[in-house]
C-alpha cells in the first residue's frame, strides 16, 4: 500500500508513513477539517519518512532509515511529541541545515551521522560519511553521551559512543591533539601534484588576468608537465628563477607561498583520500587548528573532487557489474560530505577554492551518488546553486528575513509568510525544527531526538 497524504486546505502538511500494514480506514482530506481530533489521533499513529517519494516507499518500505525526531504537534503549551520522524538514506540528498546560534545544527547533524552508524550491515557497508569540522566538536561522538541521560532515558535511548568515527587532523597540529587528549586516528595531508593553478589562484584571492596569477600558473604548469614530484619549494624556485617575472612578483608569490608550506598540509605526496575513506565509517577532517580558511577550503575543495571522481569511476563499474549479472561489487562507497560552516566553503557572494567542487556535488551527486549536508546559521550566505538543488531543510529558529527567503526559494510553492509562521511558531525548546521536504512538497515540526555520543559543541558557560 502506497503512504497517503493529507493536504490542510491547499497547504499539502504531511506525507504520513503507515507504521504497520494495518488497513486502517483513512478519512479523506476534505472530512480532515472536520475531524480535526480524529485526524490528530491518526496522525499520531503514522511515522514519516523524509526524503522518501511514494513511489521508493513503495519499492523500499522503511529500509535504510534514520530515526531523527519526533513530530510535534500543536503550539505553545499545547505542544506535545507525536509519531517518530525518519530520514531517507538510502539515496544520497541535498540537506541544509540552518538554525541561530546554539539552536542544534551540529547537534542534529551528529545525530544523522548516529543513524548511518547504526544502519544494517548491509547498507552501512556500501556507504560513508565525511565531515569538513572547522569547528573540532565531531571527535566525540567517539563517546557515549552521559551528560543527557536522563533525556535519553525520556526517549527509551541509551548513551552510545561509536569507534567507526575516525578523526583525521594536519600533521603539524597533531601534537596539539594529542596534548588535549583529543583521540586521532591519523593524519591528512594533500598532494601538490593533485592541486590546479586555479586552486591556488582561487586560495590567494588572485586576479585571474594579473601577474601574479599568470606567473604562478606558468610555473606550476611547467612542473606538472616535467611529471616529476615536485614540492612548494620547488615552486618558489622556479617562479624566483623566472626571467620573465618582475621581482615585486616574485616576492609577492614567495611569501604566500612560505605561508602554505608553513601549514605543512600540501606535501609533495600526500594522501591518497580514497584510501582514507572506507565503507562503515565516518571520517571527520578536523581543521579546527588550521587557522587559515583559505587553506581549509583548498584541502576541502581537493577532498570534494577526488571523492566525486571515485565515485564516476566506481558507479561505472557498478553499472558494468549490473548490466553483466554479476553481483555488485563497491569500489568506492557512497558518500555523503557534510559541510560545518557551508557559507564559509560555498560562499553567496564569491568563488572560494571549494565553491565549484560543492556546487558539482549539489547539481551532479545524485548520480554517482553523493549526498551533501551544509550546515549554516546564515542560509542567504549559501551560495543560490547550492540552495535551488536543495530537497529536505532542517531549520532551527531564525531571524532575518533574508535567511527565511533563502529558505523559501527551496520550495517555490511555500509561500513566505506561511513560511516564517511555521519558523516562529517552533517551541522555545532544545532540538524544535521545522522540516521541509521537497520531496514531497510537504512541511512539518519535529523535535530531533537527544544524541546517543557526547556533544562538544554545547555552549561555554561559567558554572
Ligand atoms: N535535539 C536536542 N535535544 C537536546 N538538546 C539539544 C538538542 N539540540 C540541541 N540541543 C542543545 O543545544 C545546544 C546547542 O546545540 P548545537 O551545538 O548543535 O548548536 P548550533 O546550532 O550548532 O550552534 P552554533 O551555530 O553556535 O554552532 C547543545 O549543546 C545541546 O545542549
Ligand atoms: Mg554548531
Amino acid at each position: 500500500m502506497g503512504a497517503p497524504r493529507f493536504e490542510l486546505g491547499s497547504r499539502p502538511i504531511c506525507h504520513l508513513t503507515p507504521r504497520s500494514n494495518s488497513n486502517q480506514v483513512i478519512p479523506s482530506p476534505q472530512k480532515r477539517t472536520i475531524f480535526d481530533l480524529k485526524f490528530n489521533l491518526l496522525y499520531m499513529s503514522y511515522e514519516t519518512i523524509v526524503g522518501r517519494t511514494k513511489e521508493d516507499y513503495q519499492k523500499f518500505g522503511n529500509k535504510a532509515t534514520g530515526y531523527i525526531g519526533k513530530h510535534i504537534v500543536g503550539t505553545g503549551e499545547d505542544a506535545h511529541l507525536t509519531t517518530k520522524v525518519f530520514l531517507d538514506l538510502l539515496k544520497p540528498h541535498v540537506i541544509l541545515i540552518s538554525g541561530k546560534r546554539g539552536s542544534g545544527k551540529s547537534y542534529s547533524a551528529a545525530v544523522i551521522l548516529e543513524e548511518f552508524l547504526s544502519l544494517p550491515e548491509e547498507f552501512r557497508q556500501k556507504m560513508a560519511f565525511v565531515v569538513f569540522d572547522p569547528v573540532g566538536i565531531y571527535w566525540s561522538m567517539k563517546f557515549p553521551n552521559d551528560s543527557q541521560s536522563k533525556l535519553l532515558d525520556d526517549w527509551q535511548l541509551q548513551p552510545k559512543g561509536f569507534d567507526a568515527i575516525k578523526v583525521y587532523v594536519p600533521e603539524k597540529q597533531l601534537a596539539d591533539y594529542e596534548k588535549a587528549d583529543i583521540p586521532v586516528d591519523g593524519t591528512i595531508s594533500i598532494s601538490l601534484r593533485d592541486l590546479t593553478a586555479d586552486d591556488f589562484i582561487l586560495a590567494f584571492n588572485l586576479e585571474r588576468t594579473g601577474e601574479l596569477a599568470i606567473a604562478l600558473e606558468k610555473n606550476f604548469n611547467s612542473l606538472l608537465e616535467s611529471n616529476k614530484n615536485f614540492s612548494i619549494d620547488d615552486l618558489i624556485d622556479s617562479i624566483t628563477g623566472d626571467p620573465k617575472a618582475k621581482k615585486e612578483t616574485k616576492d609577492a608569490l614567495t611569501s604566500l607561498l612560505d605561508v602554505l608550506s608553513q601549514w605543512g598540509i600540501i606535501k609533495t605526496e600526500g594522501n591518497r583520500v580514497s584510501e582514507l575513506i572506507k565503507p562503515g565509517e565516518a571520517v571527520i577532517f578536523d581543521f579546527s587548528r588550521l587557522k587559515s580558511q583559505e587553506v581549509r577550503t583548498l584541502v576541502s575543495g581537493l577532498i570534494t573532487r577526488e571523492i566525486l571522481h571515485q565515485r564516476i569511476i566506481s558507479r561505472k563499474e557498478e553499472e558494468l557489474a549490473k548490466i553483466g549479472g554479476e553481483k555488485l561489487s563497491m569500489k568506492f562507497p557512497l558518500t555523503w560530505l557534510v559541510f560545518e560552516e557551508a557559507h564559509n566553503f560555498v560562499p553567496a557572494d564569491r568563488d572560494v577554492s571549494s565553491s565549484d567542487d560543492i556546487k558539482r556535488i549539489a547539481k551532479e551527486g545524485r548520480e554517482p551518488g553523493i549526498g551533501l549536508i551544509c550546515i549554516t546559521q546564515m542560509p542567504s550566505k549559501v551560495h543560490q546553486d547550492v540552495i535551488s538543488q536543495t530537497d529536505t531543510v532542517i531549520s532551527f529558529r531564525l531571524t532575518s528575513r533574508d535567511d527565511l527567503q533563502a529558505l523559501h526559494s527551496v520550495m517555490q510553492t511555500y509561500i513566505q509568510e506561511e513560511l516564517e509562521k511555521f519558523v516562529n511558531r517552533l517551541p522555545r525548546q532544545s532540538g524544535a525544527a521545522i522540516i521541509l521536504d521537497d520531496n514531497l512538497e510537504k512541511i512539518f515540526t519535529v523535535n530531533i531526538r537527544p544524541r546517543l555520543s557526547w556533544h562538544s559543541g554545547g555552549t561555554a558557560v561559567l558554572v
